[in-house]
């Protein structure tokens, strides 16, 4: 130990008395020998491996690599199971239970003899929900994302998993893909072990801690089968036992400059808008001050260089092949804050300042970059007070500014019954607004906001008009999509009064979002409003509907903000 700094886990192992007795004596069932007790920092190994989460399945294999690298450096690694939270499977949406996730990993690492965490994560949410946790706890810590699945596959072309899905009911329709088509696409499309390989949320997580310096470096694009996934594991392993040593907690390394070098390499790499959601939740753990306007003001003028599906043509093996994360951060480093501390002991700009581009077609050059200004565009309106966003380099050209006749969609049910009907009133320049998808309406604020377009549209060959709701986008998915507006629908956010027919303006670079309706009738309308019945009466979904905040603040429940250190003074006897 580098000063006689006594370690959190020398209260549980440490003492001679009958709670030391106590804590040492049933660990020892394991098998673990006398030294193990006598001052090696302990390491919980946080997993979220679960059958349930098939992004997460080969995270068991990793916790033993970690725990190698623990077991190299000195470390007493302890593996504990958190709460896992799988995107495909779980009903309603994994949003619900991010919060709860968070919550069970918090009061997991702060109860138990830990003195230093490695969150291992892969899926969506996995990565948001444990950091959150651990940022309320403030413990040194480190982070190991699973990795990428490899390049999906089928008749001959690369799949990228997620976006596909948003081309099955298209490829279907216009391109007649036949049911056994859509079987094998359904196979090629998920052919290793890993998260999604698009630039979707699991890879913009993974990319968003490794810019944050939570990761040792180029860790978020190596595939998860990939035998160097396995040594980062290790070496992290060991990293952290001397995080443990420097007491390199979490509260050091994230600070506001982390976070705008964050922002910065998510704008860069395309990364999806449940980032801004996640960060700002992470931030608000951490206690640093992160606003919703930070994203626009510190990424819109950030040029797009990672040429990654949903915006893009390649998938994250390529992204890895060409170099990874480190060639990006290396080409952003006049956007960045270089002396930003990582876990490894050394700045960002250090870590990153000798990688070499391998294809310049996945990653483009700040000269020749693939759009002048990515990043996420903040609108502003009466139809989203506090608050909505766009992704423009997903968006299409034409529509960033556009005016168009409101059609109406009460709750994802309404639309799905009545979209496709012929008599829909709807054509290219509507305006498909969704009500009843945001943090509580839902609740869970799912994935729905990138709603398919009617058939009878896409028959008519058109591929992309505005949609506007209070929820969440899959980072897989694209499209001119209006999102995270705030104040939702269910709350009585202006988008609860949109009627068929209103005239509704979108201006992004103006970053503007106008209901073109009186205020006189708007106050009509609002006197009228019915507020919808909510879904819940009790267990966690009642207290997540009474204390959630809404998506300008990062959709965590107020009570989980900031963080309760890691102390627990009072014993079990
Ligand atoms: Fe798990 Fe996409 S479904 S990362």
């Amino acid at each position: 130990m580098s000063s006689e700094r006594k370690l959190k886990s020398h209260d549980w192992f440490g003492k001679n008395d009958k709670m030391g007795f106590v804590h040492r004596s049933w660990l020892r069932n394991q098998g673990y020998p006398d030294d193990y007790f006598k001052g090696r920092p302990v390491i919980g190994i946080c997993n979220t491996w679960s059958e349930l989460t098939p992004c997460n399945g080969h995270l068991r294999d990793f916790a033993e690599v970690v725990k190698r690298g623990v077991i190299d450096a000195g470390g007493f690694p302890l593996e504990f199971p958190v709460t896992s939270l799988g995107e495909t499977i779980m009903r309603p949406t994994t949003m619900l239970f991010r919060n709860l996730a968070a919550m069970d990993t918090e009061e997991i690492i702060r109860a138990n003899p830990i003195d230093g965490v490695v969150l291992l994560t892969g899926c969506d949410k996995t990565t948001p929900s444990t950091l959150m946790g651990a940022c309320s706890v403030d413990l040194p810590t480190i982070v190991v994302p699973g990795g990428p699945m490899l390049n999906g596959r089928f008749k001959g072309e690369c799949l990228g998993s997620g976006s596909f899905n948003w081309m099955v009911k298209e490829k279907m329709l216009v391109e007649n893909y036949t049911e056994a088509d859509i079987l094998e696409a359904e196979i090629g499309v998920a052919r290793s072990a890993g998260h999604c390989m698009t630039m979707g949320t699991a890879s913009t997580m993974a990319c968003m801690v490794e810019a944050l310096g939570l990761t040792l470096p180029g860790a978020a694009a190596i595939p998860a089968v990939d035998s160097r996934k396995k040594v980062m594991a290790q070496l992290s392993g060991r990293r952290i036992v001397e995080m443990v040593k420097e007491d390199m907690k979490l509260s050091k390394i994230l600070t506001r400059q982390a976070f705008e070098n964050s922002i910065v390499v998510n704008a860069g790499i395309g990364g999806s808008t449940n980032f801004i959601l996640h960060l700002l939740a992470i931030a608000g753990r951490i206690g640093v001050d992160l606003k919703l306007e930070d994203f626009d003001d510190i990424g819109s003028k950030i040029p797009l260089l990672v040429n990654l599906k949903p915006s893009g043509k390649y998938l994250m093996e390529d992204f890895f092949y060409a170099g990874g994360l480190p060639v990006v951060i290396k080409e952003l480093k006049k956007f960045l804050h270089n002396e930003a501390i990582t876990v490894n002991g050394k700045t960002i700009g250090e870590n990153n300042s000798l990688p070499v581009c391998y294809n310049q077609d996945v990653i483009a050059t700040l000269d020749k970059p693939l759009q002048e200004h990515a990043g996420i565009a903040v609108l502003k309106g009466n139809l989203c007070e506090k608050g909505a966003v766009i992704k423009p380099s997903a968006a299409t050209k034409q529509l960033m500014k556009h005016r168009g006749r409101a059609v109406v969609f009460e709750t994802i049910e309404d639309y799905h019954v009545r979209i496709d009907n012929e008599e829909l009133d709807i054509d290219e320049n509507s305006v498909i607004v969704l009500k009843g998808v945001g943090p509580v309406g839902y609740p869970g604020m799912p994935e729905v906001g990138n709603v398919d377009l009617p058939e009878k549209l896409l028959r008519k060959g058109v591929r992309d008009m505005i949609r506007i709701s209070d929820g969440r986008m899959s980072g897989t998915a694209a499209g001119t999509v209006v999102l995270h507006v705030a104040p939702e629908s269910a709350i009585g956010g202006t988008l609860a009064l949109v009627k068929d027919g209103d005239m509704i303006e979108l201006d992004v670079e103006k970053r503007r979002l106008h209901l073109d309706v009186s205020e006189d009738e708007l106050q009509k309308r609002r006197k009228e409003w019915v507020a919808p019945k909510l879904m819940a009466t009790r267990g966690y979904v009642k207290i997540y509907i009474d204390h959630v905040q809404q998506a300008n603040l990062g959709v965590d429940l107020d009570v989980l903000n900031s963080g309760s250190g890691s102390e627990v003074t009072r014993d079990l006897h």
